[in-house]
């Protein structure tokens, strides 16, 4: 069953990026091993990517960080602007189904139809963003939800030990 097999393979990531994290010497290598795992595993995970609030910035704004899918026109993202915006002014995660019914969309690809944004906390306040795009509608479960929402705790962890 295909929901079955996507559970079995979340699961498995999942530990995957458990171990990435204890592997992981930095923050950004851990951004950078998380884009690369969810993309090459996670079949319909075609865009993959971190946005974080640049430094000092006023108003604040999303620097796109280490990614792994096609180049994007995206990267500095204002807070009022973006599915990627949404998330990160309000601190909860964003699923899309059809990203073509959302007046917040902004396209990266032609090719995308739906799309998750999850917040990345540090001490309690959004820090920045894990971003994933797919060719597939309504690509995002429960399951996927919640993998992505754990790569992002794992992130806001490490950026808050170091
Ligand atoms: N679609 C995002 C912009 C970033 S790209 O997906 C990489 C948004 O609406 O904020």
């Amino acid at each position: 069953m295909a929901t079955t097999s996507n559970a079995k393979k979340v699961d498995e990531v999942r530990r995957e990026a458990g171990r990435l994290s204890s592997a992981a010497h930095t923050a950004d290598q851990l951004m950078e091993s998380i884009a690369v795992l969810l993309n090459q595993q996670m079949l319909k995970y075609n865009w993959v990517g971190f946005y974080m609030l640049e430094p000092g910035a006023n108003p604040p704004v999303l620097g796109l960080g280490h990614y792994r899918g096609a180049m994007t026109p995206h990267t500095r993202i204002p807070l009022n602007q973006g599915i990627c915006g949404a998330a990160a002014s309000s601190g909860k995660t964003v699923v899309v189904d059809d990203v073509k019914n959302d007046p917040r969309y902004l396209a990266c690809s032609l090719e995308t139809k739906s799309e998750i944004v999850v917040p990345v906390f540090v001490r309690g306040q959004v820090a920045g963003e894990l971003d994933i795009d797919s060719h597939f509608p309504a690509a995002f479960t429960v399951d996927d939800r919640e993998l992505i929402e754990y790569c992002a705790q794992l992130v806001g962890k490490r950026l808050e030990n170091q």
